[in-house]
């Protein structure tokens, strides 16, 4: 079977026999080399497995090194695969090992990868040597998705594993895409570990492996993320009036789909032919036609799923709409020792009265901020539902910021505030003041609007005003109202 391996050890035991002069070999070494072979599935490999036997050429130089080969075994990850002295070891199936001693591996499988070492036993007095070679048979990617259904839903809050597990030669690397843009991660993770903190972290999570072989592996994992109901509303204050028609908006999201009502107090709302529920999508409207005085008050969107509930308030009502100073060039309307403010209401009952408020302006938050001066101003005759007004204050001092709001009443009772408008009289240098965003703290909210503000109020009760006054208050911070 393995002739020239016979006739080797034929020539070894003749030189032993004296027969030959054989020297103590100078040159020892392997002449192949050790090698890792990354194949393909389905290609040949041959590792070969010889020694240098001198320069002569093909024929067999036993005079200058005596490197000849009586046994040769090889081992595939430690264990003996072939022996060329024992006949009764097989090797397996596509495997050959030819009589130069190199192993051939046709039509090699993943299985195949492994440490191939060879090994030569010589007489003696040459030692047994050894030479490892290493065959890697490359595989494309593949990927297998946790959870392998590649769909998992968590609660808003809860942790979120899921995970990619490649496999392939050489081994891939994964990478993640998230609504079809990179996700941006320090390594090459093959799990994903989060909270689920917001909603928006819900959609199809896509992973990639990658090994240079073949086309990339990719499995996507759908997360979906359920929540409590989140209530919006655009306007959580609406201005009416008898006769006209209002139509209270909550936007609902929710997953699980939510059950949306609409209270006033804790009653649902009567529907009949003039107070309707609309759905649309996400947006739920109360339309009310029109308008009684009845129907002014507070109503409640109330939604809930089986993750809880939420809710907003929504108040309809016939006081005006907060009114608002018209910004106008200053150098117009100031004077030495007078300002003019214009103002505007929507109303759609004729405004009564106006209370106008101002002070002077102190720019740091201490505690003992300058009184407000209240005044009473009278309207003009004319017709809604805008209203417009212009006042001088008289009497301020010169080169001086103040600060001014303004409260509006008609036949259902006082306004809430307007913003705040900054204001100099002339020689004052409101520019980096003006330029300042108005920061009202709500610790301050007793100094910045006087508690009797609307205590001659006819139609809210005292408890409801208090709290009107503190959310207007709230609502104000963030406005910059330069005049
Ligand atoms: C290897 O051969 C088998 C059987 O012919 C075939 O199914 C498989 O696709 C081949 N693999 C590659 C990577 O060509
Ligand atoms: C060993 O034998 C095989 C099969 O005949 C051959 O393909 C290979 O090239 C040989 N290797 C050397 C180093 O001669």
């Amino acid at each position: 079977m393995f002739p020239k391996v016979f006739i080797l050890s034929v020539l070894l035991s003749v030189c032993f026999l004296n027969l030959f002069d054989c020297a103590v070999p100078v040159i020892t070494e392997f002449l192949s080399v050790p090698t890792t072979v990354k194949a393909r599935e389905n290609n040949s490999v041959l590792l070969p497995c010889y020694l240098n036997t001198g320069s002569s050429g093909g024929i067999i130089n036993i005079k200058e090194d005596g490197a000849f080969a009586t046994t040769i075994k090889w081992y595939k990850n430690k264990d003996l695969l072939v022996d060329s002295s024992d006949p009764d070891l097989h090797l397996p199936d596509g495997h050959m090992l030819w009589s130069n001693g190199s192993l051939e591996i046709f039509r090699v499988q993943p299985e195949d990868t492994g440490e191939y070492v060879c090994e030569i036993i010589r007489p003696k007095p040459w030692s047994t040597v050894k030479q490892t070679h290493a065959i890697e048979v490359m595989h494309p990617p593949s990927v297998s998705p946790f959870p392998p259904t590649g769909f998992l839903q968590v609660k808003l809050g809860e942790e979120v594993r899921i995970s990619c597990t490649p496999s392939g030669v050489p081994y891939p690397i994964v990478s993640w895409n998230f609504q079809n843009e990179e996700l941006k991660l320090i390594d090459h993770r093959e799990m994903l570990k989060f909270t689920a903190s917001d909603r928006y972290l819900a959609g199809v999570y896509e992973c990639s492996a990658v090994n240079g072989v073949g086309e990339a592996a990719t499995a996507q994992i759908e997360l979906n993320i359920i929540y409590p109901p989140e209530l919006m509303t655009s306007r959580s204050w609406i201005h009416t009036a008898p006769t006209h028609r209002a139509q209270l908006e909550c936007k609902v999201s929710a997953d699980p789909q939510a059950m949306v009502t609409w209270l006033k107090g804790e009653v649902p709302v009567p529907l009949d032919s003039r107070v309707v529920s609309l759905v649309d999508g996400d947006k739920y409207t109360l339309l009310i036609r029109n308008v009684q005085k009845s129907d002014f008050g507070i109503y409640t969107c109330r939604a809930i799923n089986e993750l809880g509930q939420g809710e907003i308030t929504i108040q309809l009502s016939g006081v005006p709409n907060p009114g608002v100073f018209k910004k106008t060039d200053d150098n117009a309307l100031a004077g030495k020792n007078s300002y003019k403010l214009i103002w505007e209401v929507d109303s759609y009952t004729p405004i009564i009265e106006y209370n106008l408020w101002f002070r002077l302006y102190r720019p740091k938050t201490g505690l003992s901020k300058p009184d407000w001066t209240k005044l009473t101003i009278p309207t003009e005759h004319n017709s809604g539902p805008v209203y417009s007004k212009a006042y001088t204050i008289k009497g301020l001092k010169e080169g001086t910021i103040y600060e001014a709001l303004l409260v509006s009443r008609n036949r259902y009772g006082w306004s809430k505030p307007s913003p705040i408008l900054r204001f100099g009289t002339l020689g004052a240098d409101v520019s980096n003041d003006l330029a300042t965003p108005v920061q009202i703290h709500t610790q301050d909210d007793s100094n910045i609007i006087p508690l009797d503000l609307t205590a001659s109020s006819s139609c809210i009760h005292s408890g409801s005003v208090l709290i009107t006054l503190l959310i207007s208050v709230i609502t104000c911070n963030n406005i910059i109202f330069v005049g």
